[in-house]
Parts: structure tokens; sequence; C-alpha cells
């Protein structure tokens, strides 16, 4: 007989800056191909994300959505948009789906080419140079602008996108960041690209909620770690953010070994593969056992036991619990674990499959919603896996 879990912590109500929350299960972000290739969003877009809404999760977040356009920030008269037309019927449709439902903006840059200070990477062949302050004063601006239209979009609030090397992320990492002006330096220097953002911001959308995405750890030498995320996140806290959701890793760390990282190596670091045992599972929860924040927590990363998360949350450490390719498997796995039907554990076998379906559709222009291969296409499931363990030997510079 199926037990239900009404009682469950992680099916109670949960608030973020005033925004309740049906229960504390969040759709984590997840690359919105279709958005990104052609700039628009497709009824395949917006009826996927019906699905989500359908499949009961509290709070979905959307793929990251591009505040600045691919390349130069020289022209900063063209940056007036999170520039994508139509992004609108993803909050109307999650909305109308479900009134109880919050659907959050995860907001990035485009693909920029700069950093906050000149890198080489070990897969890159020339050094990516640094911004000019008055770029930086671009981004912050682009940022504060998309916060403005998804508020005006109809989205519930926002997630800068700060984790896994992006250029905010970057700011935040003193492997990234080792700039000497206003910018870099100190946590609260490093913290300052999204302190500015959230003042501006917050001028014209007063409390509305800004969440981050943010790496406790970068796997790398010199970068954010363990003992150095805590000061982060209390700095980051301080900066006016909403809520913070842990996760880690960026590119660069992939040169490591298996042994050296404490995973397979493949293009998604904060992505750990084959998680089939229990003490693999939940993989950023000892670096949130570190934090002493009044902000929400949300944990990301291998979450896929429903009586293991509901453990994790009875310790106080961790408000809400985020996952990713385990809605790509089942979007509806929040239903089925509510309702007590088949196993505790989600049926993902975070074989990273999708991440190859996802990077194929984009390199193919195919305006596709990403699939998990294990279920879809077994043929293409093994491809993938082989395009998986030779990615890092044939994507580094030799
Ligand atoms: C196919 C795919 C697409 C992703 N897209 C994004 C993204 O747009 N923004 C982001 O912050 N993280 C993205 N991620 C990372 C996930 O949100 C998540 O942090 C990571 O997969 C670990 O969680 P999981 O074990 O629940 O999958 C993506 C991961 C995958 C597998």
């Amino acid at each position: 007989m199926d037990i239900r879990r009404d009682n469950y912590r992680i099916f109670s109500e949960g608030v973020i800056a005033g925004l309740r929350m049906k229960n504390r299960i969040v759709r984590s972000a997840t690359w919105d191909v279709p958005v990104t290739v052609a700039r628009n969003v497709s009824d395949d877009v917006v009826d996927y994300y019906k699905t989500l809404a359908l499949g009961g999760a509290g709070m979905i977040i959307t793929g990251d959505f591009p505040v600045t356009p691919d390349g130069s920030l020289t022209d900063s008269t063209s940056f007036s948009d999170v520039r994508v037309g139509g992004l609108e019927k993803i909050a109307d449709t999650v909305h109308r789906t479900d009134e109880r439902c919050r659907i959050i903006a995860q907001l990035n840059t485009g693909y920029v080419g700069k950093t906050p200070s000149e890198r080489r990477s070990p897969f890159r062949k020339d050094p990516t140079p640094a911004l000019a302050e008055e770029e930086i004063k671009i981004i912050i601006m682009c940022f504060a602008r998309g916060v403005v239209q998804a508020k005006s979009l109809g989205y519930d609030g926002v997630q800068f996108h700060a984790a896994h090397g992006t250029l905010l992320c970057d700011f935040l990492s003193p492997y990234a960041n080792k700039r000497e002006d206003d910018y870099g330096g100190t946590v609260k220097k490093r913290v300052k690209v999204i302190r500015d953002i959230v003042t501006l911001a917050r001028k014209e959308v007063s409390d509305f909620p800004i969440l981050i995405k943010t790496n406790c750890t970068d796997y790398i030498e010199g970068g954010v770690d363990i003992d150095s995320f805590p000061e982060i996140a209390a700095e980051i806290e301080r900066s006016g953010i909403d809520a913070i959701e842990v996760s880690g890793g960026r590119y660069d760390c992939l040169v490591r070994s298996k042994e050296e990282l404490g995973f397979r190596p493949v293009p998604g670091a904060e992505s750990h593969t084959r998680i089939n045992s229990l003490d693999k599972q939940s993989y950023f929860y000892p670096y949130i056992e570190m934090l002493n924040l009044s902000i929400p927590v949300i944990l990301v990363g291998g979450n896929k036991d429903v009586e293991y998360l509901e453990k994790l949350l009875s310790f106080g450490r961790v408000d809400f619990m985020a996952m990713c390719r385990p809605f790509i498997c089942e979007p509806g796995l929040p239903n089925r674990w509510l309702s007590g039907e088949g196993k505790s554990v989600a049926q993902c076998k975070s074989c990273n499959s999708c991440i190859y379906d996802m990077y194929m559709n984009f390199i193919n222009k195919n305006a596709r919603i990403t699939r998990c291969l294990y279920k879809a296409d077994k043929d293409e499931h093994k491809r993938a896996q082989k395009w998986l363990s030779s990615w890092v030997e044939n994507h580094k510079v030799q």
C-alpha cells in the first residue's frame, strides 16, 4: 500500500523573502536550449514548464537567461533587456497551471569572453582577458535591468547564476579574481559586484525576491573551498540577497584526476556521475553545515532519496532541496514522492547522458527539450557515455 508523505517537512510550506512555497522542493536551473538557440520561447518550452508545474515542485528555477548579448560590452546602449522574447509565457503558464507553484528566472551574462582578471584555462589556447572597470559597470546595469524586467514579466523572483565558473562566480572566487581595485582582493570586494547589482535593482523592485546560486567549492587550488565559503556566504547575505543555493565546481577543475576530485571528471563538475549509494548523495551538504546564515539555504547536487532528504532537513541546516537531473528523468517526482508511490529514490541514474543531449541539441541548433537518454534512447545513451568519458582529453589544450 502506498503511504502518503503529507506530514513530511519536505512537503511543508517554506518562505523566501515573503514568497510562500507550498513545499520545499525546488527544480534547480536547467539550461533551456530552445530559448538559447532560437532566442524565443517555443510551445515545447511552455508545455515543458506546464508539465513541471503539474509535477508538484514548490518552486521552479528556469534555465539561465542572458542579460547581456554575447560578445563585446562596449556599447552600453544596446543592453536594455533580458534578451529573449516571450519569456512572460513561462511565468504565466506556471501560474495558470498551479497558482501555488513559484517561478524564478535565473539570470546570467551571455558569453562575454572576459573574466575579472586575465586567466589561462586548461581548456583555452589563449588567456581570457580582464574586464575593464567600465565593463563591470555595464554588467551591473544589465543584471539590475534583468531583475526589473523579470518582475515585469510576471516572475516571482530571480536567481543570479554565480556558480560553475560563470562571470559572477569568477568575481567571488580568489582563483579567478585577482583584481586590485574595488572589485577584487578581500571577500567584501569580491562580493561588491553582487552588492552593487542588488542595490541598483532594489531601487526599482524594492523587496522582490533575489536569490543566488553559488559555489561552495571550486575543486581547485586557490579557489573557494570548505574553509573560505562561510565568509563569502555571509558577505553575500549582507549584500541583500534573499536565499542562497549551494553548488560547486568549475570547468578548470576537470583536468584533475578522479582520485583527486572524488568524482569522475565529465563536463559538469557540479553534476557528479552515478550516485548509486547513500554516501554519494547530497554531496554539498558538508559545506552547508559550516554556514551561519539567517537567509534560507537551498541545497543542490545529488539529492535523490526523499527519506534521506527528510533526515537532512530535520537537522535544521538546510531549508529547501533542489534537483536538476531527477526532474529531467521524472518531472512528476514531487507528486510521486508525496503519494508514496514507488521507491523513495529518484529514478535518475546520474549517468549525465542529459548533459550530452543538451550539448548535442545546442551544437546542432536543435531546439529540443533536454531528455533523459537512459529512458528515451538506449543507443544515444551509449554514445553519451563514450562522449563523456573522453570529453576532457578531447577538449583540454595539449
Ligand atoms: C542538463 C543540465 C543543464 C543545467 N543547466 C543549468 C543552468 O542553466 N543553470 C545552473 O545554474 N545550473 C545548471 N545545471 C546544474 C544543475 O542545476 C545542478 O546544479 C546539478 O546538475 C546538480 O544537481 P542534480 O544532482 O540534482 O542534477 C544543469 C545541469 C544539467 C545536468
